[in-house]
């Protein structure tokens, strides 16, 4: 059996690095304002373990990565591990998820250190509400980013919108302009029940085929094959558009059957399966010189724990611990 098959005939290609837990926002859905634990500097893995774990990746079948956090640009000399994940052989696809306030300094060093592609979350164009969300005044420095971005050269941009009732659905057409004045890929994502601060409700749930709806009325969306490497959207586009339409429906379209991924926490954990808290420690092992084969057991072992599906809709309180901000989505 290839080493990265799942019990459920799953091929594992995918690693998510979460490379910080920290953030420069407190989206209300991600982070809590109050008594929010953060690792200790020692918890976090190096640059070092965290390219070793990666290497151990490619070795088992990892050919693609994304940098996450808390906010992965707030760290520091962030550009050279990106430049040294580019330069590990067998890496065919690398990216990373940012909150965006950063992007207007970060854009040419990240370029330059070999990425060419990014995604930006950013749930309202509205800078009032931008903060009402974040609780931080950052709007204006994501807008310049996004554009800093484009003029540098990266492609395609992915813009992030979790879609919250009584919170963004109002501007569901404005985002859908943006997809046709702009060549960003703007994917409207389930908002998940997620961490322990209890802020998802049923009621601030909107499903993908309600949003498909009520785009429609802007015009026909026409739909865009799947390509390799594509993540679990559903890919659209508007008549003419410079940019795309994409939808993320972890709840309502499950996507577990071809989940292709792992996770790996900033503290050292590889995580099966986004909604479960079973984890293997790679970290202990790591520090305790563990070596390469060893390593590679571990990362087999966390494919065989990948659960066949999550059950998000029935979650009890107690499961899914862990903060969004510590796992990075
Ligand atoms: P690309 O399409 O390859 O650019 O990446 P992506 O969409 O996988 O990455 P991104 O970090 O932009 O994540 C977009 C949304 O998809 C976030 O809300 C993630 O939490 C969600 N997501 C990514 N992978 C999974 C998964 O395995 N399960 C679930 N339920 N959600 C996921
Ligand atoms: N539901 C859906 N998406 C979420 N994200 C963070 N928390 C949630 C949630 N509860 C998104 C962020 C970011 C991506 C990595 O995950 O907005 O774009
Ligand atoms: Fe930070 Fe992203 Fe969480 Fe918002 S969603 S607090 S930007 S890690």
């Amino acid at each position: 059996m290839a080493p990265n098959l799942d019990h459920y005939n799953r091929e594992i290609t995918y690693l998510r690095v979460s490379v910080i837990d920290r953030c420069n926002l407190r989206c209300f859905y991600c982070t809590p304002v109050k008594d929010l634990k953060l690792f200790a500097h020692a918890d976090i893995l190096s640059y070092e373990e965290i390219l070793k774990v990666i290497r151990v990746g490619t070795d088992i079948g990892i050919k693609k990565v994304r940098l996450t956090g808390g906010e992965p640009l707030i760290r520091r000399n962030f550009a050279h591990l990106v430049e040294s994940v580019c330069r590990i052989p067998r890496i065919e696809d690398i990216s990373v998820t940012t909150n965006g306030v950063l992007l207007r300094e970060m854009a040419l060093p990240l370029f330059e250190a070999g990425i060419r592609r990014i995604n930006v979350s950013l749930d309202t164009l509205n800078p009032l509400k931008y903060t009402k969300i974040t609780r931080r005044e950052c709007f204006h420095d994501v807008w310049e980013g996004l554009q800093v971005a484009e003029e540098v050269g990266f492609s395609p941009i992915k813009v992030n919108v979790v879609a919250i009732r009584g919170l963004n659905d109002d501007e569901l057409l404005r985002f859908a302009n943006l997809s046709v004045l702009r060549p960003y890929h703007i994917r409207f994502i389930e908002y998940m029940p997620i961490g322990r601060d209890g802020n998802w409700t049923p009621e601030k749930y909107i499903s993908s085929d309600e949003i498909k709806a009520e785009l429609e009325i802007f015009g026909p969306l026409y739909k865009i094959p799947h390509s390799t490497n594509d993540g679990p959207a559903e890919r659209y586009r508007f008549e003419s558009a410079k940019g795309e339409i994409g939808f993320i429906s972890p709840l309502s379209h499950h996507f577990c059957p071809s989940c292709n991924r792992l996770r790996l926490t900033a503290d050292g954990k590889l995580r099966p399966c986004l909604f479960a808290d079973d984890e293997v420690d790679i970290k202990t092992p790591l520090r305790n010189g563990c070596s390469h084969e060893d390593l590679k057991v571990l990362f087999r072992e966390a494919i065989a724990r990948k659960p066949r599906e999550h059950h998000a809709e029935t979650l009890e309180k107690g499961e899914c611990l862990r903060l969004m901000s510590t796992i990075g989505g």
